[in-house]
């Protein structure tokens, strides 16, 4: 009854006819004030000569918009209702690099044409990162969107979304259209092609449809269709257009053509009477060939050089031109699958959590390496990654194990780093469980105490010495590596990151091993510097107690290494807390010492513990550092918090698996699923990530 009231009405409130159209857009501009008047341009939106409106170009970071010049009055000033509105456009997205979008762009409904303080890449020209998600934005977006950013949920690389004051869309698909025959057809955004988009708002039903066919003719079945109401969104009058960006990739973003109305249904753009782009010269793929008796030598010749040529394609590392601009640090896939005999097992080192590492002989200058080869299914977050080993190939300190350099080949990125010839630390502090081997030979005290101030000094260096803060993310006594001297030598950092960004956009997943992971992690799933700072004091306690930071085998209140020697510290009996192995031969003063530090560095509370300068000062014998005692709430309670999922990593990269236990932790209230795998090798245990659903950091 209401609805069929407001239809009624639905002729008398449509005074509001606004309606413009564009077949091309054109230069014409107020020679007074020196603007467009067919259309509002900003950023480094251009109109070219055939009246094809260019958002960006090709070159990095740029945001590019126009807008129709004037404001229009969304709403009815008296009901303070939407009005429906329809608009279509016809678009083509050229991309730098086939395959490779930056980033897409976006048909706006906002309350400015310049929309001041938003930034290009990932936000498309529409918002910040500090205005994301606010609702006193008003900013209504449909965009056309060919990136993966898992920070804002994107299904895919090829989507199109509806965005409400946020980047994060509200609803998004794979970009399609229904053809007639009602089958859905997959449509590639950044394929070059112009394709039409059509988006109408019915304000009765309260519904959005969005439409995209690479055609004239607008297919009956909508891409999207969500139900939303715009009134608390749009203010009385808006301006409408579109904005474009691009990032570190780029995409040349164009429109050919744009209708618009309100209160009522925009005709069909048709595609064949608008400016189109020069095609570029199609490449001739027809081949003919005649066989001859005589020329079967001919083909046999050609069908093996092709095959040759077919596997050397397959074969060859994938080079993109991101990665060429990351400096020299790049190895041939061949250069390295010599220098480790083709992956030999023989060559293995060990795994990791993530991945296989081999012993190499670099092929030319016959120095010896450590080769880690990791899998990685997610394509964007290699690409971030090797942006980001790029900067931590410039690293340089004594303390860290050099990366020499990356190859990367299909799904697989392999690290080039520095051999160590003595492995790594906890192989010296505790036996194997799984081959039940002796630990190797006994580090003195002195050694010991040696190697903590090397990682000490390499953990300071990373955070606040170098020209951007780095967090290790993985602080362990598996990823600390022993060179020739015995000098300690941070490994892996940075790898952890690897699997952040690639993630599961919808969770968050927090990297790292169990029991040094601090207790905030869980809560924000943001790895700090005072997060290292604990992973660093759980590695001090181990080195002083040859012990693991998780024992699942230990009695009870010996499980959780840190409340052990936090409770033989508190009875004035902390030299019962030190390696047997050690048989009382060592310096007392510096034993306390290093407890002191490994103590306050596991405090729970993030703020309770010193910065790596301050540890650093400590180790060096500046002065005593002093233990605070853990609040009563955290007694006892080191590793609860794990109120989330504890998940260990897929293990396809493994080769050995065992089984899980479960252990109580603290007061035994909190049940957290260890994964009880301590794997071999000189980077690391299987690390632990922890699943947290609904945080979205
Ligand atoms: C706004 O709505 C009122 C009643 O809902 C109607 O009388 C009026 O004509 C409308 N105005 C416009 C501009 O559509
Ligand atoms: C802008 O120019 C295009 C192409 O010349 C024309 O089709 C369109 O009507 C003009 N629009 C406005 C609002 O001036
Ligand atoms: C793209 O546009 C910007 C700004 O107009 C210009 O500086 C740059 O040279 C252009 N790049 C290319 C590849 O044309
Ligand atoms: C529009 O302006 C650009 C420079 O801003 C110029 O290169 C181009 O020729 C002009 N196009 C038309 C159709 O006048
Ligand atoms: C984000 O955008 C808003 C306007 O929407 C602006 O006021 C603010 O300064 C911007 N923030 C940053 C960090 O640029
Ligand atoms: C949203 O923006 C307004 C004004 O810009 C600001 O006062 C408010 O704190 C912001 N809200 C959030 C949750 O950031
Ligand atoms: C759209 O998403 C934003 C946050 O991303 C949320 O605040 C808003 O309620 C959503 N709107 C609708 C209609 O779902
Ligand atoms: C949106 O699409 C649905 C079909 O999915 C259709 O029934 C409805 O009329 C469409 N609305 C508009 C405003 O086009």
């Amino acid at each position: 009854m209401m609805s069929i009231l407001l239809l009624l009405l639905l002729p008398i409130s449509s005074s509001q006819q606004t309606e413009f159209f564009y077949a091309g857009f054109s230069n014409s501009s107020d020679a007074n004030t020196n603007t467009n008047t067919n259309i509002s341009l900003n950023g480094v939106a251009e109109i070219e000569d055939n009246g094809i409106l260019r958002l960006t170009n090709e070159t990095s970071r740029l945001i590019g918009r126009a807008f129709y010049p004037i404001p229009l009055p969304f709403k009815n000033s008296t009901s303070a209702s939407v009005f429906s509105f329809s608009t279509c456009f016809a678009f083509a997205i050229v991309p730098e690099y086939p395959k490779l979008g930056g980033h897409g762009f976006a048909f706006v409904i906002s309350t400015s044409s310049s929309l001041p303080g938003a930034l290009p890449s990932q936000y498309l020209g529409l918002l910040n990162a500090t205005d994301n998600g606010n609702a006193t934005n008003h900013v209504f977006a449909v965009e056309f969107d060919t990136v993966q950013d898992f920070e804002f949920g994107d299904i895919n690389d090829n989507h199109v979304g509806i965005d409400i004051n946020s980047m994060t869309s509200n609803v998004s698909k794979a970009a399609a259209y229904f053809s007639d025959d009602f089958t859905k057809q997959d449509l590639n955004l950044k394929g070059g092609d112009t394709i039409q988009a059509w988006i109408d708002y019915d304000a009765v039903s309260k519904v959005l449809n969005v439409t995209i066919a690479p055609s004239s003719t607008k297919p009956t079945i909508p891409l999207i269709s969500f139900p939303v109401d715009l009134s608390p969104i749009l203010h009385d009058n808006m301006f409408v257009g579109f904005s474009a960006s691009t990032g570190l990739l780029a995409s040349s973003h164009y429109l050919f053509g744009w209708n618009f109305k309100m209160n009522g249904v925009a005709r069909s753009l048709d595609l064949s009477s608008l400016p189109s782009l020069p095609k570029p010269p199609k490449k001739n793929t027809s081949f003919v060939i005649a066989i001859s008796i005589t020329s079967v030598v001919f083909v046999i010749v050609v069908v093996s050089s092709a095959a040759y040529l077919f596997y050397k394609i397959k074969n060859a590392d994938v080079i993109e031109s991101w990665e060429l601009e990351c400096g020299p640090h790049r190895f041939s896939y061949k250069e390295l699958k010599r220098a480790t005999k083709g992956f030999r097992d023989r060559e293995l080192l060990g795994f990791g959590g993530f991945g296989k590492v081999y012993k190499g002989t670099l092929p030319g200058s016959k120095e010896e390496v450590a080769v880690k080869r990791v899998s990685h299914e997610s394509r964007q977050g290699i690409r971030e990654f090797v942006a980001e080993i790029a900067s931590i190939g410039r690293l340089r300190h004594r303390n860290l194990v050099q990366l020499q350099g990356w190859c990367r080949r299909r799904g697989d990125l392999i690290l080039v780093y520095d051999y160590m010839p003595n492995g790594s630390l906890d192989k010296y502090l505790f036996s194997d469980p799984e081959t039940q081997q002796p630990p190797k030979p006994l580090l003195s005290w002195r050694q010991r105490f040696h190697i903590l101030k090397g990682i000490a000094s390499a953990l300071l260096y990373l955070h606040e010495e170098w020209e951007h803060i780095v967090i290790h993310r993985d602080v362990k006594a598996s990823n600390v590596l022993l060179d020739g001297e015995l000098n300690g030598r941070l490994g892996d950092f940075g790898l952890a990151k690897l699997y952040e960004h690639g993630a599961n956009p919808s969770t968050t997943r927090v990297v790292g091993t169990l029991g040094y992971l601090a207790p905030e992690l869980t809560r924000t799933g943001k790895s700090t510097t005072s997060s290292d700072v604990f992973a660093f004091g759980a590695v001090v306690l181990e080195v002083v107690c040859g012990r693991r930071p998780i024992e699942p085998k230990a009695l009870p209140e010996e499980l959780v290494l840190v409340d052990w020697v936090w409770g033989l510290w508190a009875a004035g009996k902390w030299e019962d807390v030190v390696d047997p192995r050690l048989n009382m031969d060592y310096d007392r003063k510096e034993v306390e010492l290093a407890l002191k530090v490994g103590l306050s560095c596991s405090h729970p509370a993030a703020s309770a513990r010193p910065r790596m300068r301050d540890v650093v000062r400590y180790l060096d014998g500046g002065e005593v550092p002093e233990v605070r005692s853990p609040p009563e709430e955290y007694e006892g309670k080191s590793q609860v918090g794990f109120d989330d999922y504890v998940h260990s990593y897929p293990s396809s990269s493994f080769e050995k698996v065992s089984s899980q236990c479960s252990v109580a932790v603290g007061a035994g209230e909190a049940v957290v699923a260890v994964d009880n795998r301590n794997e071999v090798g000189p980077f690391g245990y299987a690390p632990l990530a922890l699943l947290s659903r609904g945080m979205n950091a």
